[in-house]
């Protein structure tokens, strides 16, 4: 089986948690791997670190989103794009949540894949894979996260549209859905004494996802033999989605 070995695939927000944890595995796989980050020492340490292709970006920026994926198809080719960039800067009951941040959180984790996938499809040549990365609350509600939950809810529509618009272009697009994963985004929670453990008695597994457990499921999705997998949602969460 070839898997993925020797294609190319750009993974956006690969320098720390999950996203690293994703170019860490493709990279084992022997994919052609691209990678970006907003700290240029951190993309070029990660870069250098995996034999990578590296680019500094933020996605708040959609022209330089864009330029980015086009000049990844360019000097190394496209086949693959893991969305991963995401942030929850808030906590807080809908009432509390300013336009600002509103803005913030819509702009990098569903504006920014939109723009990343339009791209894609106007670069890759042959068939291809995408896979955003959302969340367990692109499926369910999830309280005091009223701007994050609505963008992973997107993402998950935005999946089911990319997917039936590129089907006849061989572009397939997956939704990955990690649950609670122990990164940076979930240390004040998880360091919190009460919230800490009411979480954890919401997931069947009793504990958090080491990004590596996340990661692997990204590999599967992007197979190129996989081939009839499109327009779906894949729950790595220790069961919570069962519930
Ligand atoms: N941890 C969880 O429990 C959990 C659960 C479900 C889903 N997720 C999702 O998984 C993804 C990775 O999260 P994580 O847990 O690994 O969090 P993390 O450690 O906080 O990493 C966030 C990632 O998003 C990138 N990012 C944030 N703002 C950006 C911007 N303006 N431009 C470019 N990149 C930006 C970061 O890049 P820099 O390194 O450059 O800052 C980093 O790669 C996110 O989409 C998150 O929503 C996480």
């Amino acid at each position: 089986m070839a898997g993925l070995k020797g294609l190319p695939v750009l993974v956006i927000g690969a320098t720390r948690g999950i996203g690293l944890a994703i170019a860490r595995e493709l990279s084992r796989q022997g994919v052609r791997l691209g990678l970006t980050g907003r700290d240029p020492d951190r993309v070029a340490r990660t870069a250098s670190e995996l034999g990578a292709w590296g680019r500094a970006l933020d996605v708040r920026h959609p022209e330089a989103v864009a330029e980015t994926v086009e000049r990844f198809a360019k000097e190394v080719g496209l086949y693959g794009l893991v969305y991963n960039a995401g942030v929850s800067p808030v906590f807080a009951r809908a009432e509390r949540i300013g336009l600002e941040v509103w803005q913030e959180v819509l702009a990098v984790n569903l504006t920014g894949a939109f723009v990343a996938c339009k791209a894609f499809a106007g670069s890759v040549q042959g068939p291809g894979s995408i896979v955003l990365v959302g969340s367990v609350l692109s499926l369910r509600g999830g309280a005091r996260l009223a701007a994050y939950t609505a963008s992973k809810a997107g993402l998950w529509g935005l999946t089911r549209a990319l997917a039936l618009d590129w089907a006849d272009r061989g572009i397939r697009v997956n939704l990955l859905a990690p649950g609670w994963t122990e990164t940076e985004m979930t240390q004040g929670l998880r360091e919190h004494p009460r919230i800490g453990q009411d979480l954890l008695k919401e997931i069947p597994l009793g504990r958090m996802a080491k990004p590596e457990e996340v990661a692997r499921t990204v590999t599967f999705l992007l197979d190129p033999e996989n081939t009839y997998l499109t327009g779906g949602v894949y729950a790595v969460d220790g069961g919570v989605s069962a519930r």
